[in-house]
């Protein structure tokens, strides 16, 4: 971490907004902003009860804050229903006919539905989950590719008050097992199949391996993508092309209260076991809605394209509910980046016209790899925005993509959040905040967030610390489901009187902010977040491996990749062969996105005399470099001679 505080510092260039973009932005000036911003913090409760009033309640809010620290409510006593916001509130409107989903599958075929056909859906679909016997806080699991059914169905739970869990289609078996068991899902929404690469990714036949151990679930609906062939069990199964032609097109919004669940979506920390944050729907229908108006600089006439999966939370508050509670036009693609070429994704935005473009650093520097001759065969002049969320990204991929993409035109949103968080909290405002390539900039509207050292004490300009948020903001996740011991220890324990967000930072003498990556176990492989403990459970779940520690360690392309180290049971033998077991097994275990990079074997691993793995020196030997910082822990030296040594393909 040390090293990438020296080499960001070496970064003095300064972007200005461009001033013909400014004179059409929701927000045009760094005073305009800096004037939203003090009003925004020191009257928190009139600031967000006018941008909620944007929005459609069925009884308007009592009050906008209340606090119960480390808790907060928001809206407290309004009703409203996020469906009919994204949906119904446009229907009197000109968006009435106006494109809400512009779909590309991956082989090129195409869709488009207008903001009155996905109502429509939404409401069959809603009575499809209604007729099989769900009901408000229920829980539905979804296991869907990129169709935009998937929307359809996680907005049709909204609209009846049922909790949806999307699970990301890249999961294995036992991933899936375990997260609709967590959540006590009674049904499960997915394909017969999806497409990636030109390949049928099994999407039913994974349902039918977890669901045999998931005694929760009733009914599971399958859409039919690939059309491959699948097992259908009578009474449980049901396709959706057969139970929507069964119901009517009619389907109310249930008003909720602002604080009812909306979603659960599972994410990595540091233990094995993955954490379901639960977010509600005022809050977080306010904090999508009002960051992708101005971080994205919505205007009624955008294209706006995402690259993330549904499945993670960029696509949850960045292709379903923020952009379409603003009215805007999104782009749906649901295939790989690279196919059948590297420049798909450049021809899809001149096809449509796309206008917004959101990526992630790792797919940057994948496009950086493939070479500009990609971007430079399509014609990407109606761009004007670009933004990348998901990791840090480097200054060389943010002025590759200012310069290569945007045509040294577009500026260029780097936001950073979490899926805890909901919505974006740092990131330039594209009218108003000159940009520095490599640092997110500064704090979005009612986010108080500040750099401090373990004690809590703020660091000084520069000085790298932990980024910590001091006050709720609306789109705050509530708990983790089922384990809110673990939400309070986990996010306002570990330094006093504040959320804790897990992210080494340092802020300049601008008060810009420059994201360092996690501080704890987690690692951020191209965009996908995973706990590294999850990993060393899938290790040593195998029959030869006795003990497991994984680490990241940087990496060009991917940001970090995964090292294992490895220790096996007696009787079992080193080998390569071993080697390309384990990383299969995790890809089974976990899913193919998890694949470890290298495997080590190891006699031994550092630990401290209380039996502590000391990942810190493991990280070190694993980037190459020398074990820095003290070893007077460690039970026994000899072991960091010994893994330096252990070979590493
Ligand atoms: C990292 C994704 C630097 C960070 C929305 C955070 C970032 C974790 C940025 C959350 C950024 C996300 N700059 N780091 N712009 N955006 N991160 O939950 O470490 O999948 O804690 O949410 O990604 O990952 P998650």
């Amino acid at each position: 971490m040390s090293n990438s505080i020296e080499s960001l510092l070496k970064e003095s260039r300064v972007f200005p907004p461009d001033e013909e973009f400014s004179a059409h932005a929701h927000i045009r000036s760094l005073e305009q902003y800096r004037a939203l911003y003090e009003k925004s913090i020191h009257e928190p409760e009139a600031f967000w009860g006018e941008i909620a009033s944007s929005l459609h309640w069925f009884a308007e809010p009592r009050r906008v804050l209340e606090e119960d620290p480390p808790r907060a409510r928001w809206f407290v006593g309004g009703t409203t229903n996020i469906s009919y916001n994204c949906l119904d509130r446009h229907l009197p409107t000109l968006r009435r006919n106006k494109a809400a989903i512009l779909w590309e599958g991956e082989g090129g075929d195409t869709r488009v539905l207008t903001y009155q056909q996905l109502h429509r859906e939404t409401c069959r679909f809603a009575n499809v989950l209604r007729k099989l016997g769900v009901r408000a806080g229920d829980r539905v699991a979804i296991y869907m590719g990129m169709v935009p059914e998937i929307a359809v169905a996680m907005l049709a739970c909204a609209r009846i008050g049922a909790v949806h869990t999307v699970i990301f289609g890249g999961f294995a078996a036992e991933a899936v097992r375990d997260r609709v068991n967590d959540s006590k899902a009674s049904l499960i929404v997915t394909c017969d199949g999806a497409v990636r690469r030109g390949q049928l990714v099994p999407l039913k036949a994974v349902v039918d391996k977890a669901i045999v151990d998931c005694p929760t679930v009733r009914h599971t609906v399958v859409f039919k993508r690939t059309g491959e062939r699948v097992d259908m069990e009578p009474g449980r199964d049901h396709y959706w092309h057969e139970v929507i032609e069964a119901v009517g097109a009619s389907a109310p919004p249930l008003p909720v209260d602002s604080e009812h669940p909306l979603f659960i979506l599972y994410t990595s920390g540091t233990t094995g076991k993955p954490k379901g944050v639960v977010h509600t729907t005022g809050g977080y229908m306010v904090g999508t809605y009002v960051t992708s108006k101005y971080v994205f600089d919505l205007h009624e006439n955008d294209t706006y394209f995402c690259t993330a999966d549904v499945g993670w939370i960029t696509g949850h508050s960045y292709i379903v509910y923020g952009p379409l509670s603003n009215g805007a036009t999104v782009v749906m693609y649901e295939g790989a980046p690279n196919f059948p070429d590297p420049g798909r994704l450049w021809q899809i935005c001149e096809r449509w016209g796309v206008t917004i473009f959101y990526t992630a650093p790792t797919a940057i520097r994948a496009f950086m790899r493939w070479g500009e001759q990609w971007p430079m065969k399509a014609d990407l002049s109606s761009l004007r925005l670009l933004g990348s969320v998901g990791e840090p990204i480097n200054p060389e991929a943010w002025m590759w993509y200012q310069r290569v993409i945007g045509n040294a035109r577009c500026p260029v949103v780097d936001t950073w959040w979490q899926t805890e968080t909901g919505a974006i909290m740092i990131s330039p405002l594209p009218g108003a905040t000159p940009t520095k390539p490599g640092s997110a900039t500064l704090p979005f509207f009612g986010i108080e967030a500040e750099v401090v050292r373990r004690d809590g004490s703020r660091c000084a300009p520069n000085e790298g610390g932990f980024l910590v948020i001091r006050r709720p903001w609306p789109s705050m996740m509530r708990t983790i489901y089922g384990d809110d011991e673990r939400f309070q220890r986990q996010y306002f324990n570990e330094i006093a009187n504040v959320y804790f967000t897990g992210d080494g930072a340092r802020r300049d003498e601008d008060g810009y902010i420059w994201l360092m990556g996690r501080v704890d176990d987690v690692v951020n492989v191209s965009g996908h977040r995973l706990g590294t403990a999850e990993i060393e459970s899938a290790l040593v779940s195998h029959r030869a491996v006795a003990e497991a520690a994984v680490v990241g360690r940087p990496d060009e392309i991917k940001g970090q990749s995964l090292v294992c180290f490895v220790t096996l049971r007696p009787g079992n033998v080193a080998s390569k062969a071993l080697k390309t077991q384990l990383a299969e097994h995790v890809a089974q275990e976990i899913g193919r996105f998890a694949r470890p990079d290298a495997i080590r074997f190891a006699d031994a691993l550092p630990k401290t005399r209380s039996g502590k793995i000391m990942r810190r020196l493991l990280k070190d030997i694993a980037a190459g470099g020398d074990t820095k910082g003290d070893v007077t822990t460690l039970e026994d030296l000899s072991v960091l001679a010994t893994l330096r040594q252990s070979d590493d393909d």
